[in-house]
């Protein structure tokens, strides 16, 4: 048995600043189309719902609408993000209680033959909220095998990665999510958040980087990792423990570069910035 997922990321939806509304429409039809048996959505659903319970809602109606089952878990413009990152919107206890409220849970399991699905924020895990969770998922698996659902990815290259910086998970709480395995690893982990689609086997976990349906960072903003395009992602998930990811892309999507658009986050600092 075969269970098809259609990943979604990163669509920063907006009832009243809809930049990417228009290519979100596209998304859905073709999400639509390929009738999968659920729809994972991986962070960053709203422009700004990290300070705007209607960008929020608008957000996860617009990915309800869509019509399948459908599980998501928070992006930094959804709830903020880890204060030592010092950032205009710190995650705290009133942000998470929005997204809990409009979206639903956190962190949560979810169970398909020969698979645990475990999804967590990755905004607020120095918060310790989640680890509960977590760790229950991680221990009760049995022999399923494991697929992380989060925002950010694990490491933008190697699992032994010390940059701090805006785009992996935070070095310490990386090795903290890790060790609940015991040694042992997922055997997969999709996410989304740096708008570019890369699919590699490191450090011995398949790592699926889901595009945004919005927009890129453009070159001198942001490093090129994978591929700056925008689109979604077809998983397979067989029963036997292996894993397909393909990349859909989608006609008639406008390949937005925020770069061009600093109304919208203001302007983007450089790599060399970003990286102090
Ligand atoms: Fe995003
Ligand atoms: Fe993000």
């Amino acid at each position: 048995m075969t269970v098809r997922i259609a990943q979604i990321s990163d669509a920063h939806l907006s009832p009243t600043r809809p930049y990417f509304n228009e290519n979100f429409a596209l998304a859905q039809q073709s999400v639509r189309d390929m009738k999968p048996d659920l729809l994972l959505a991986t962070g960053d659903l709203s422009l700004d719902g990290a300070d705007s319970d209607e960008d929020l809602a608008h957000g996860v109606a617009a990915h309800a609408e869509i019509g399948v089952e459908w599980l998501s878990i928070p992006g930094n413009h959804d709830v903020g993000d880890e204060a030592v990152l010092g950032g205009k919107q710190p995650v705290n206890a009133e942000r998470i209680a929005r997204w809990n409220r409009l979206a639903g849970p956190s962190a949560w399991v979810h169970d398909i033959p020969g698979w645990r699905l475990i999804g967590l924020d990755t905004q607020s895990l120095s918060l310790g909220t989640q680890w509960e969770t977590i760790e229950r998922g991680i221990r009760d698996a049995g022999a399923r095998r494991i697929a992380m659902i989060q925002h950010k990815p694990m490491a933008e290259q190697r699992l032994d990665d010390t940059a701090i910086n805006y785009w992996p998970v935070l070095p310490e709480l990386r090795a903290h999510l890790l060790g609940l395995f015991r040694g042992a690893l997922p055997a997969l982990v999709i996410s989304g958040h740096i708008h570019q689609w890369r699919d590699r086997q490191v450090d011995g976990i398949r790592q699926v980087w889901g595009p945004s349906t919005g927009f890129v960072v453009g070159d001198g903003f942001q490093e090129t990792m994978g591929n700056k395009l925008v689109g979604w992602v077809e998983h397979a998930f067989h029963a036997d423990g292996t894993h397909d990811a393909r990349l859909r892309a989608i006609e008639g999507l406008r390949l937005h570069d925020i770069k061009t658009m600093p109304e919208i986050y203001g302007a983007q600092k450089k790599v060399a910035e970003a990286a102090q």
